[in-house]
């Protein structure tokens, strides 16, 4: 069934577990999320990126996820717009069927360049309500992704701030945070401690002083009832890297944010956990790895097929890891009761 994403995450925070919100731009990728979510009972986030909805264009993105509804009827699946940059980009995916839209206000619909509270505030503002209208759900962004030392987002971003950035335009604010819960309405907010988007997000293990888990916890004593989202939150395994790199790539040393770390985030208010760059590492890392160890395939399916495995494994770890495996067939029971 097609779902709004407030459900989910008010399920989810009932019940003490995150769901992963995983960006899809084509059929194998939505197809391993499936078959993952089938495997393990999870309830599924789909997000899409202008990127991807440039890429593979909004009539078929909703055609794919109807068909998810028809072939999968047992699980609860949320359409939902990754960092929409403006109310009509918002506006444009409700009306193509998306259940549920982030309005990023934290950066001006440029996609680069940092906003102010007040701009932020209206254009969510403005967003909520047309989205209320639809029974469609809303996540707002407060604050910039970023390495909290570094002073900037990583370059690898495909939204994210540029030039230098202040520590406190890095960790979204507390006070600032209950100001936009209240004023906006909104059902989610993200939230800035230390992440960026991609791989290169820290360059040794991360610990507090690049991760401010804390701040987390501060923000979830101010607004309990709003739903944080923590973005950037790929854990990039060694393990895919290394295969990657076996096979021909060049990617540099890199650090995620580690499982414990998401896990503590989801006791502190996280009920969303966004991943993407964890499910590119899987799917290149098998492809490269047949293509080099195969060179005479040529049959899309073959190498595709291999990269959907790879990447409905990091699925199932990430539900299994942040809780949601086990209450997918549960939450479609309550959502069907209600
Ligand atoms: O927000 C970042 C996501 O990884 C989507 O990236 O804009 O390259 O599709 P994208
Ligand atoms: P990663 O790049 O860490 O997977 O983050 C994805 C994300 O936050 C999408 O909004
Ligand atoms: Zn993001």
């Amino acid at each position: 069934m097609l779902v709004a994403m407030r459900p989910v995450l008010d399920f989810a925070r009932e019940n003490g577990f995150g769901v992963p919100a995983l960006n899809v731009n084509n059929l194998e990728q939505i197809l391993s999320i499936m078959d993952a979510a089938k495997h393990v009972d999870s309830p599924v986030i789909f997000q899409m990126s202008r990127g991807a909805r440039k890429y593979a264009k909004d009539r078929f993105l909703r055609g794919l996820m109807q068909s998810a509804v028809e072939e999968y009827p047992e699980v609860p699946i949320v359409m939902h717009l990754d960092h929409g940059n403006s109310p009509v980009t918002c506006e444009s995916a409700i009306n193509a069927g998306f259940t549920s839209v982030m309005m990023d206000g934290s950066l001006l619909p440029d996609g680069k360049t940092p906003a102010d509270f007040h701009y932020n505030i209206a254009v969510t503002t403005h967003v909520v309500w047309m989205a209320r209208q639809k029974g469609v759900s809303v996540e707002g962004e407060l604050g910039c992704l970023g390495h909290l030392k570094k002073g900037a987002g990583d370059k690898e971003d495909g939204h994210g701030a540029e030039g230098n950035l202040t520590r406190s335009q890095m960790l979204t604010d507390p006070d600032q945070a209950e100001e936009f819960v209240k004023s906006t309405g909104v059902d989610a907010l993200a939230v800035a401690i230390g992440t960026s988007h991609g791989a290169y997000k820290f360059d040794e293990p991360p610990t507090e002083d690049v991760l401010a888990i804390s701040r987390i916890e501060e923000i979830h004593r101010r607004i309990p009832d709003v739903h944080l989202v923590m973005h950037g939150a790929s854990s990039v395994p060694q393990e895919l890297r290394e295969l990657i790199n076996q096979y021909g790539g060049n990617l540099k040393p890199a650090w995620g944010v580690p499982l414990a770390e998401i896990q503590r985030a989801i006791k502190s208010g996280v009920t969303k956990i966004n991943v993407d760059t964890d499910n590119r590492l899987a799917m290149t890392g098998a492809i490269r790895q047949l293509f080099a160890t195969k060179p005479e395939l040529f049959d899309p399916r073959e190498y595709l097929s291999p990269a959907r495995e790879a990447m409905q494994k990091v699925c199932e770890d990430r539900m299994t890891g942040f809780g949601s495996a086990g209450w997918g067939s549960k939450l479609a029971k309550k959502l069907k009761n209600s």
